[in-house]
């Protein structure tokens, strides 16, 4: 049912716990599931230097959060907000039909921790 990816992800994930110095932070949940992803963002002059995720959730909204926390170091904030849960799935071979909510949430969790970043920038000046 899972791709090789998505089990390796699940069975060894990147950049699990919180982030020391992290300056943005995004939740989201999923009512139907229950299930909850948290990604925590370090980002300095609008680049994300480093994320890292915690999740309560299926084996793959757990490969989602990994892998999505991979992908978008190095991104600026900009395009960030661009990042779509289609590049998620892709970089895990695939997901099953039934499972694609699983890869948004990981979207959601990025954008919602960009727009509390850019809040933060507003009330800040
Ligand atoms: Fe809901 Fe995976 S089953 S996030």
């Amino acid at each position: 049912m899972y791709s090789e990816k998505v089990i390796d992800h699940f069975s060894n994930p990147h950049n699990v716990g919180e982030l020391e110095g992290a300056n943005a932070v995004g939740e989201v949940g999923n009512a139907r599931c229950g299930d909850i992803m948290r990604m925590y963002l370090k980002i300095e002059d609008d680049v994300i230097k480093d994320a890292s995720f915690k999740t309560f959730g299926c084996c793959a909204a757990i490969a989602s959060s990994s892998v999505t926390t991979d992908l978008i170091k190095g991104m600026t904030v900009d395009e960030a907000l661009k990042f779509k849960n289609a590049t998620v799935v892709d970089a895990l071979g695939g997901l099953p039909p039934a499972k694609v909510h699983c890869s948004v949430l990981a979207e959601e969790a990025i954008k919602q921790a960009i727009g509390n970043y850019k809040k933060g920038q507003e009330t800040a000046q």
